[in-house]
Formats: structure tokens, sequence, C-alpha cells
């Protein structure tokens, strides 16, 4: 079988399509063949090495995390999926490899795909719905009335962290940039600012909770626009970052791993029509090292990149 590796840690030219196998599913494992696999920036930092404390020295090591496909094989303990089943899901950032054409994942971090979504849609989802439910409903605690401001509004986690906010009863202010201004507005948010004119994002009010998706918003200017009692809640965290916010009670960090137990609530959501997967390009596997690098290098589209198997 073919998948995305490297030997190396480094820039898009240390991936190439190598050979694997797989063990047959062990306990509590699943085997799913993969018909989608959806490109985070988690993938390249991964690839570059920013997480090697984590992810050790043992290579070569697969590339992607989040997919969606059939199930092949169920190890033993798994009670929840059957051979044949359609699921989505995403696999540990330390052993990751989705861009392959199966994958061995921990029954637990998998749901069953809603059958409205298209393979590349649910693939779409895992990281980016997750971080935004732990930063939107687990950390800002997102309820009717609440204010809640999103820095970097209109990225995959942006985008999915609006509607959930939008389906709690919050009301969402927010910052992007001139490209996806459209977008944002179409979203419900308001007032939508630009990211030179952050002196004014408190001309209408302060927030229960400022979640910055991009780690681009001073944390000191973050917490000046909260409400007594408001979060600002961070995904990109640096030391600088966390140096400034973990003294205060304030400053909460959200990853995408606190949010697996919410898989299958996000299969519903997304079942119901209440969170929308945008995808902006589907490309075949056999492009995936281009369409990889080009995503890296910051091609735009008006989504989600998905690889199709
Ligand atoms: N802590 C965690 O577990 C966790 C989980 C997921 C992501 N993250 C991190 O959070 C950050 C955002 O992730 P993301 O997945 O939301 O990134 P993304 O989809 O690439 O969005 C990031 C920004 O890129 C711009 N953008 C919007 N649509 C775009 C498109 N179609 N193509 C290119 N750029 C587009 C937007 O900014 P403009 O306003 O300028 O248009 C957007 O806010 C990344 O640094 C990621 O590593 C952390």
């Amino acid at each position: 079988m073919k998948r995305v590796q490297y030997d190396r840690h480094g820039g898009p030219e240390k991936m190439y399509f190598g050979d694997y196998d797989l063990p047959p599913a062990g306990d509590g494992e699943v085997r799913v063949s993969v018909n989608a696999a959806a490109i985070n920036p988690l993938d390249w930092k991964l690839r570059q090495g920013a997480m090697k404390l984590f992810t050790g020295r043992r290579f070569p090591k697969g590339m992607g995390t989040d997919f969606a496909g059939i199930v092949e094989a169920v190890g033993g303990g798994v009670v929840d999926f059957r051979v044949g089943d359609e699921v989505f899901g995403t696999m540990d950032f330390k052993r990751s490899g989705a861009f392959a054409e199966a994958v061995l994942v921990e029954a637990a971090h998998l749901a069953k795909k809603p059958p409205q979504l298209s393979f590349a849609e649910a693939a779409s989802l895992p990281i980016a719905a997750m971080t935004a439910w732990v930063a939107i409903i687990d950390r800002a605690k997102a309820r009717p009335g609440a204010r809640i401001f999103i820095n970097g509004c209109s990225g995959a986690v942006g985008a999915l962290a609006i509607q959930l906010a939008v389906s709690r009863g919050a009301h969402v202010a927010g910052a992007c940039g001139p490209a996806s201004r459209e977008s944002a507005r179409a979203a419900g948010v308001s007032p939508l600012f630009h990211y030179s004119d952050s002196q004014a994002y408190t001309r209408q009010g302060t927030y229960d909770a400022v979640f910055d998706t991009l780690g681009t918003l001073d944390v000191g200017h973050g917490f000046a626009m909260l409400n007594p009692g408001g979060v600002f809640v961070d995904i990109n965290p640096t030391p600088a970052r966390l140096l400034r916010g973990v003294l205060s009670r304030r400053y909460k960090l959200a990853f995408a791993t606190m949010g697996i137990k919410h898989l299958p609530a996000i299969a519903e959501l997304a079942g119901n029509g209440t969170l929308r997967p945008a995808i902006g390009l589907e490309a075949p596997f056999t492009d995936a090292l281009s369409v990889i690098a080009d995503t890296e290098a910051g091609r735009r589209t008006s989504g989600k990149t998905v690889l199709t198997f």
C-alpha cells in the first residue's frame, strides 16, 4: 500500500510516496480503507518537527491525520463499528499517517459518517471541529446572549467556531483579512473588523470570550477586550504567549486532542446541518505531494483541501 511519508523532519521536499504495511487490528482498533483525507496545518507542522519532543525519532513517519472511509476490519472489544460501516475520524498525532490507502486507528478516534455528508466533507471536520468545540463550548462556554470575539474567523477552525457559537445562541464578532470578509459576513459575524483595526475591536462593547484562532492577537490586548469573568482562548501557544497567559486565570488553552470525545456529537450536528463543512478543493491522492505543498505555501480556496482516493 502507498502513503505519504518522510524520513527526516523538514520542508515539503522531504515528502514522498512510500510503501507501508499495517498489522492486523489489535484490541480496540479499527482498520479503515480511506476514501478521503483532509489537510490541516498540523500535518506540515508535524513534518517540520514542531512537535518532535512528542513524536519521537522513529522514521519513516506517515503524514495526515483526518480521514473518512469504510471499515475493513475490527479488533477485539470493538462494539460500536462493524465491517462496511462508513466512518470518519482522526489519527493520534503521535502516529499520524492518514494520507494513505488504509489506516489503523483506535475506535475512540472514529464516528459514523453522517449519510448526508460526502466522504470529503466528513474528512474535513475532525481536527477543526474538535478544536472549535473545545474552544467555544468547553472553554468559552457559549450560551444565549454571550458575546464572543473570534480573531481569524474565516479559517477552518474559525468558520466552525462561528457555527457552534451561533447554534448556542451566542453573538459573534470577529476579525479577518480582506479576502475573507464576504464569507465572514455571510456567516453572521458582526461587527467584523480588519486585523489592522485592532484598536476598534471594543468599539461596540467588550466580550465574554475572545478566541484567537491564529495566534496573532496580543494576549494583553485580548485581556483588555474581556468583560469581568471573561476568558481568552488560545490554540497556538508559544513560550511567550504561555508566559503571558499562564499567570492569568482568564487564559485558556484548547487542543483538538481534548475534543475526541465530542466526535459523535459533531457527527450529529453535521448530519442535521448545524455544522456545515466547506470544501475548497478536492484533489486525487496521486497529486498529494504538490497539493500539500501548495496548501502549506498558502494557496487560498473557499474551504478545506481534501485528497480523494
Ligand atoms: N491547538 C490545536 O489543537 C489546533 C487545532 C487546529 C488548528 N490549530 C492551529 O490554528 C491555526 C488555524 O488553523 P485552521 O485549520 O483554521 O487554518 P486555516 O483554515 O488555514 O485558516 C487560517 C487563516 O487563513 C486564512 N484563510 C481562510 N480561508 C483560507 C483558505 N481557504 N485558504 C488559505 N487561507 C485561508 C484566514 O485568515 P484571513 O482572515 O487572513 O483570510 C484564516 O483565519 C493554525 O495555526 C493551526 O495550526 C491548532
